[in-house]
């Protein structure tokens, strides 16, 4: 599924046989402003926010991908393997800004991918992704995307001051950048999924390239305590992660979020290095990086990836931001 640019109009709801002044609204009511969301959401999603029985759901999506595969804006349900080659050329990366960080990730943050850092308190998380939000915006051959950044709040920890001091570190004028980052606070699981359903119009209309949860799983934690509850919490937290991916993959753009791991083993999650969100977050990451303390030291682990060696680095947090060790300590440990 990639989709480059696109103008709104050629997209509009109400160009889909079947879809009236009523129904429209629902639709947009739901966050579904363009037939590119409706194929984004997908059936089941659509129905339930919709309120349509599944069958009529499924019919309005598949008009919808039929459209777009005759726009040429998605791709067909069978692809060569040439095809899918030539949309993976479109992927484009984001420098971390160290040395480190990108030679473990083979180059940097890459579009079409979720890539999740997870790792105790301090390790470094919220730091990095405050850090992103300045690269991505560098031009291209200094590592950027020229692009901006949406960073999902959900723990109340961004700081402007700070994208501020990092980006005077940079030697960057820290006011251009600090509007080019638009900063939405999720306040519980129910309003960051509402968060996300909007997303489609804040990414077409800003040239955004990287969408940052940060973190992706704390209001699921805090909410949904007990075994009963797991199922659905797992469900929910399904449907936020899929959504996230096939954002990045439609609209070419690099989403990272953060998770925490389990200081205390409960009854969900037996390993206190496993983070949380359990198996559906995992499977849903394309890339998955730990990151923990070593002394003055923080070290990124590449634990998941389809391609990427499992690796480590270390790298530090200073005034600008992330940053490479002074001495040259890149140990590098081969699987
Ligand atoms: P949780 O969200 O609690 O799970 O942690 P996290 O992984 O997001 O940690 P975070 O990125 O917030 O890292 C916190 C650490 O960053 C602090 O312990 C400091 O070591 C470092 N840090 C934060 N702000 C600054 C700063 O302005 N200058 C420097 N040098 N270090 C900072
Ligand atoms: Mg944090």
């Amino acid at each position: 599924m990639l989709i480059l640019l696109m103008t709104l109009e050629e997209l509009e709801l109400d160009s889909l046989e079947g879809v009236g002044p009523a129904r429209k609204q629902k639709l947009i009511d739901a966050g579904i402003h363009t037939i590119m969301d409706l194929a984004v959401r997908g059936p089941s999603e659509v129905a339930d926010t919709v309120g349509l029985d599944l069958a009529a759901a499924i019919e309005l999506c598949n008009k919808a991908r039929t459209r777009l595969v005759e726009m040429g804006r998605l791709e067909k349900d069978f692809v060569s393997a040439s095809e899918i080659y030539k949309r993976r050329q479109n992927i484009e990366k984001i420098s971390t800004g160290t040395k480190n960080l990108d030679e473990l990730l083979m180059g940097g943050i890459e579009t079409q991918a979720v890539t999740e850092f997870y790792g105790e308190f301090g390790s470094g998380k919220t730091q990095l992704c405050h850090t992103l939000c300045i690269m991505v915006q560098l031009p291209k051959e200094l590592g950027g995307l020229d692009g901006g950044a949406i960073y999902i709040d959900t723990e109340n920890t961004f700081r402007p001051e700070r994208i501020a001091g990092i980006a005077k570190a940079r030697d960057l004028d820290p006011d251009p950048i600090l509007e080019r980052i638009i900063v939405a606070k999720a306040y519980n699981s129910p309003h960051q999924e509402l968060i996300v359903r909007e997303l489609g119009r804040v990414l077409d209309q800003n040239n955004i390239k990287l969408v940052i949860v940060d973190s992706a799983v704390a209001h699921y934690r805090a909410e949904f305590l007990g075994r009963g509850t797991l199922a659905e919490r797992q469900q929910r937290l399904n449907r936020f992660m899929h959504l996230l991916l096939r954002y990045s993959e439609t609209r070419n753009v690099a989403v990272v979020m953060t998770n925490q791991v389990q200081s205390v083993p409960d009854q969900f999650f037996g390993d206190p290095t496993k983070a949380t969100g359990g198996h559906i977050v995992a499977h849903t990451s394309t890339y998955r990086i730990y990151l923990r303390r070593a002394g003055k030291n923080r070290i990124a682990k590449m634990v998941d990836s389809p391609y990427h060696m499992e690796r480590e680095f270390p790298f530090i947090l200073n005034e600008k931001g992330v940053d490479d060790p002074a001495e040259e300590t890149t140990s590098r440990r081969g699987r």
